[in-house]
């Protein structure tokens, strides 16, 4: 069998000098720019405009922490409490990540990508996707929210961060309209998360689907290392549930 380890690849490269990424030398970019732009330039191409700059750092902030209660936070912290390194609690935070917490924003992309090529009338498509959705029993991802039942907080300031920036309103005004529509077709407010909310400013600024949850990945991940650090600290060595928290119900072979 022959194999091909072969690699072309537009990102990055070295010389015996110096590093590139995209074309630019990294001793240019270690000068100049700071770590968002960098990974706007490496998952883009090119370099963000100040607009986007702001807004892909608010998102990477936006997605940093969500205390201990979710997956991504506790995780990480009871694998702390095992004695493991810290970048395998870092890599269970991640692990931690899926449809329904942090992993729903290619989803939502993708989602939003096909609501806006259904119909240059918004309303009538965002129809179409909740009745398809609510036909098929699924949920739309991006929106609805275990804690936030009126609004997300996050969503609200980077929506209006990205405003006052001046960006394309385009796909947060579809995100928007989904959110009104699914409002009155189920009467319930299921509004639009951080994943909903990470998913339009990503379109917005021209991010590939793939990107979605990965960017979440990132902050949170980041974000965890302050947690595992903490744990390992505190001196509470391997966390377990209480037996009053676990509830045995055998099955009967009689
Ligand atoms: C995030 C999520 C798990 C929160 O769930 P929750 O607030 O605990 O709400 P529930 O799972 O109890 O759902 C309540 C009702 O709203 C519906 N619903 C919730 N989110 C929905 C969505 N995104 N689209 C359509 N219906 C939705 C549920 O089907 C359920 O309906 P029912 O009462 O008729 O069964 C849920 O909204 C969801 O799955 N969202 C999509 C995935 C997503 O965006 N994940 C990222 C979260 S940050």
């Amino acid at each position: 069998m022959s194999q091909n380890l072969t690699f072309s690849t537009a990102i990055s490269g070295h010389t015996s000098n110096d590093i590139e990424l995209r074309g630019i030398p990294l001793t240019e970019l270690i000068a100049e720019a700071n770590f968002v732009s960098t990974l706007f330039l490496s998952l883009t191409g090119r370099k963000p405009n100040e607009a986007e700059e702001k807004v892909l750092n608010a998102l990477l902030v936006a997605a940093i922490d969500h205390g201990i209660e979710p997956a991504s936070g506790f995780v990480p912290r009871v694998v702390a409490s095992s004695g493991n390194s810290v970048l395998t609690c870092m890599a269970t935070s991640l692990l931690a990540l899926g449809p329904y917490h942090g992993g729903a924003i290619t989803g939502a992309m993708e989602v939003l990508k096909t609501v806006d090529d259904y119909s240059e009338d918004k309303e009538v498509a965002a129809t179409w996707i909740v009745k398809k959705y609510r036909a098929e029993h699924r949920r739309i991802p991006g929106f609805g929210h275990p804690i936030y039942k009126k609004k997300d907080p996050r969503t609200q300031q980077l929506f209006s961060l990205a405003r006052e920036a001046g960006m394309s309103l385009d796909y947060m005004n579809l995100a928007l309209q989904i959110e009104h529509t699914l409002e009155e077709e189920t009467l319930k407010k299921l509004v639009i998360n951080i994943d909903g909310a990470m998913a339009a400013l990503l379109l917005t600024m021209g991010f590939d689907v793939l990107s979605g949850n990965a960017l979440f990945g990132v902050a949170r991940a980041a974000g965890s290392i302050a947690h595992i650090i903490e744990e390992q600290n505190s001196g509470d060595w391997v966390r377990r549930l209480s037996p009053g928290d676990v509830t045995y119900t055998p099955e009967s072979f009689d």
